[in-house]
């Protein structure tokens, strides 16, 4: 049974350009200004993490000070520990995202520490955040494959992911960091996940290296998931995830949900012209198919 509203988390600004060469922080505050005149309601703005390991979210600060909020979007940033969350609450996130990884060895290369050990981090940010009445995303990375260890059982999933709720997440986003998932391995990732969380928590993140980003969104719907991830023109890839692509494109999973009957709220024309102009100054076309196919109309 699919889902009659789907809320996309546009993560372009975030997940996008955190993988591609630096831009301005104007030229993301204009990419951010212009997704909010779409109908988004969730914005990834940028992250607070170590400037050495991600040099392209060093100005997160600047972005999120001087984007021009709408009152009804959630604009968010990811943080790693307190002193990303401190940074984050400085700069006046209206919400956060912790991540960790279903597997160990993209655990290790993305934060230098094992899953366990990323829990115990969290656990001091996630009373700070209650504190502040901010709320807090889970990211779990690598649910079907890691690109160190193999598969990832979706026991292990289900288990990190339980212990994200456990710990105040009101949300999990479950990464195909690597984009190699197809339909049946999604769905089975998702039954093993909803045995503990109820599908109202989960949301979607798939990158589309292998192509079938859409195709696993498909499954996820017909599954109860109404949270997408998405990236503008499909922008991004992940640097500890070498060969990764962008997520899916925000128009791509518009032009699917519109098809499918599923309201999204969003604008696809404006999102498509969002899309052109950021990857001009990336100087690249977009990765989604419906933005080209939308120009040659
Ligand atoms: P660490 O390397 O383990 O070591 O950091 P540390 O805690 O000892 O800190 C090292 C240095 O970083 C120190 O500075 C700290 O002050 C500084 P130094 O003394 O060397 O000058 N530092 C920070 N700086 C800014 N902001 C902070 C911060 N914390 C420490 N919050 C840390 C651990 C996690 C910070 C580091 O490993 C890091 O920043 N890693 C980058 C992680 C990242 O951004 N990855 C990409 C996002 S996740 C993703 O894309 C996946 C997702 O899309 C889902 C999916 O697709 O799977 C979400
Ligand atoms: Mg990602």
């Amino acid at each position: 049974l699919l889902p009659e509203h789907v809320t996309l988390v546009e993560v372009g600004a975030r997940d996008g350009l955190q993988n591609e060469r630096r831009v301005s922080a104007a030229d993301k505050v204009m990419l951010i200004n212009q997704l909010s005149e779409t109908g988004l309601t969730h914005i990834e703005t940028g992250s607070f993490v170590s400037a050495k390991w991600v040099p392209q979210m060093a100005d997160s600060n600047q972005v999120l000070q001087q984007i021009a909020r709408k009152p009804n979007i959630v604009y968010s940033a990811l943080t790693p520990n307190i002193q990303g969350f401190e940074q984050a609450l400085e700069a006046g996130a209206n919400q956060v995202a912790i991540f960790t990884s279903s597997s160990e060895g993209f655990c290790h290369k993305n934060i230098h520490c094992s899953i366990a050990e990323s829990l115990e981090r969290f656990a001091p940010l996630m009373e700070l955040a209650r504190g502040n009445g901010i709320a807090v995303r889970g990211y779990l990375s690598c649910v079907v494959d890691c690109p160190y260890d193999g598969p990832t059982p979706p026991e292990k999933v289900a288990a990190v992911a339980k212990a994200l709720i456990e710990m105040g997440c009101y949300e999990i986003s479950l990464g195909d960091t690597i984009g190699t998932g197809t339909p049946l391995r999604i769905a089975r990732m998702l039954e093993a996940v909803n045995h503990h969380i109820p599908v109202h928590q989960l949301a979607v993140h798939f990158h589309d290296t292998w192509g079938q980003a859409l195709a696993n969104i498909y499954q996820a719907l017909s599954m109860g998931v109404n949270v997408i991830d998405t990236s503008v023109a499909g922008i991004g890839g992940c640097p500890y995830a070498s060969g990764a692509s962008g997520n899916v494109a925000t128009e791509d999973v518009i032009y699917l949900c519109e098809g499918l009957g599923i309201k999204t709220g969003v604008a696809l024309n404006k999102i498509a012209q969002a899309g052109w102009q950021i990857c001009n100054k990336l100087n690249k076309l977009p990765a989604s198919k419906v933005s080209l196919a939308l120009l040659a109309r």
